[in-house]
């Protein structure tokens, strides 16, 4: 069967006429008809017109229960009343100054005392630009140029991240090094020749880039959960034996909590014990609106202070460093407390076992991964612990069941991952899980090949 004549695809069409409409607009002036490439999908997004609370709105007037949170950036839905009126407030005292703004104070004291490894910390506009800086960093601290990354890692769009961002493939990728794939036209040649790209909770890929590459490696960069790469939580051994062996070579490690710190009020590093030379943040941290952060030790961060090296890094941005996404951000990360995280945590095992038992009920080559308040749905048969098996996953099946779930209400990202929020209750969970059982019968409805092979 054609997926444009699938009844999940037509219904989702005939629901979204507005938006159709307005993408056929949009194109004419923004390519694709929208900026955010990871936004898009067959056959056209449902633009959002407004959020409150745990539901969006789309042009329509189709209401979701919204499992996507911009990409677990909006840990306390939409609209929260006290992030909104620290912002209102912020806002009629300016929104940007011309000499330092002193609201970054009160996030930065925040982050430092909530993250073990973090003694000091600096403010950009995004986590992209939080891990340009840190890997810049690295080169200025080592002296060197190659930067390590993991195959499915996803760190932003700047240049020299933007490799192995999927699963490489063939006889090549079997032995510990990956061959580099650029994940995007445009990079220069020095970004592939100075990548090293490994193997996901695979140590041994680790060791083999370091007894290659040791001494030239400036970083390696690493998500202690393969966030965009499939919710895919790190093997404890496997982050302790990456510590050791880039402590022995001499080699930056960069824990990015872009999307994790969410998980552990001390970042997902502190439920690892794992101590990174330099941390990148974003998402929560400005509680709605952009922001980026690099921290780490005192030592690794005076690289930063041109009065104590000589070997300076530059931070800069126009809105570096914000007085609105400051005080949206320590309002955030205040509510944010041990006893938030633990309840998300709580809904987040729900959910997971809810999913689980559908896959099992109806025996489907389905995988649920995740940890805390994240969750993935993959359509494979195998296990899921590194980017290789969640690259292997149904494309058919995952845009069907996207698409399907939006037809019900809820909104999740195009990949299947699912973030929770603090507005929401037991009885989301709940209207996720039998949306996703519904979604399963439509499915098998249609003929799609959907549950595993008997013996
Ligand atoms: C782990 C990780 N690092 C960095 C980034 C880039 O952050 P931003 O989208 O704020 O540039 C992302 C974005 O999803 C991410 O997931």
């Amino acid at each position: 069967m054609q997926i444009v004549d699938s009844a999940i695809f037509k219904t989702f069409v005939a629901s979204n006429q507005r938006s159709k409409l307005h993408a056929e607009r949009a194109r004419q002036v923004i390519p694709t008809g929208m900026s955010r490439a990871l936004l898009r999908h067959p056959p056209f997004p449902a633009y959002s017109a407004s959020g409150a609370g745990v539901h969006t709105t789309d042009l329509d007037g189709n209401v979701r229960l919204d499992f996507h949170g911009n990409y677990a950036a909006l840990i306390h839905g939409h609209a929260h009343p006290q992030i909104s009126a620290a912002v209102t407030d912020q806002l009629s005292r300016g929104s940007a100054y011309s000499s330092p703004a002193s609201q970054e104070l009160r996030l930065a004291e925040h982050l430092c005392s909530r993250v073990k490894s973090v003694q000091r910390v600096l403010f950009n506009n995004s986590g992209t630009e939080a891990v340009l800086v840190a890997l810049r960093a690295a080169r200025a601290l080592t002296g060197r140029s190659r930067i390590g990354k993991f195959e499915g890692g996803y760190h932003g769009f700047s240049d020299y991240v933007m490799v192995g961002g999927h699963a490489t493939h063939g006889a090549e990728a079997m032995r510990g090094l990956l061959p580099i794939a650029a994940d995007t036209h445009g990079l220069p040649p020095s970004v592939k020749t100075d990548a090293v790209l490994m193997r996901y909770n695979d140590i041994d890929s680790v060791r083999t880039a370091i007894e290659r590459y040791g001494t030239e490696m400036a970083a390696i960069i690493v998500e202690p959960m393969l966030g965009s790469g499939g919710v895919i939580p790190a093997k404890a051994e496997f982050l302790t034996a990456l510590r050791e062996e880039t402590f022995r070579a001499g080699i930056v490690l960069i824990c990015d909590e872009v999307i994790t710190l969410r998980q552990a009020y001390g970042g997902l590093q502190s439920s690892y014990a794992l101590e990174p030379d330099l941390t990148t943040f974003a998402k929560i941290i400005g509680g709605g609106f952009p922001i980026g952060a690099v921290g780490g030790s005192a030592s690794a961060m005076s690289v930063f202070d041109e009065q104590i090296t000589d070997r300076h890094v530059a931070n800069l941005g126009t809105f570096s460093a914000n007085p609105v996404s400051a005080v949206a951000g320590i309002t955030a990360l205040e509510l944010l407390d041990e006893a938030a995280i633990m309840r998300l945590a709580r809904l987040g095992d729900r959910a997971r076992q809810g999913l689980i038992d559908v896959v099992r009920r109806h025996s489907l080559r389905a995988q649920i991964t995740g940890l805390g308040s994240m969750f993935q749905i993959h359509w494979t048969p195998d296990p899921v612990t590194d980017a290789r098996a969640a690259d292997s996953a149904d494309p058919n099946l995952k845009l069907l069941t996207f698409l399907g779930l939006a037809n019900r209400g809820i909104q999740t990202s195009m990949r299947g991952m699912c973030c929770l929020s603090t507005p929401m209750r037991e009885s989301d969970v709940e209207t996720l899980v039998a949306a996703f059982e519904d979604t399963v019968h439509e499915l098998s409805h249609e003929g799609l090949d959907i549950r595993m092979s008997r013996p």
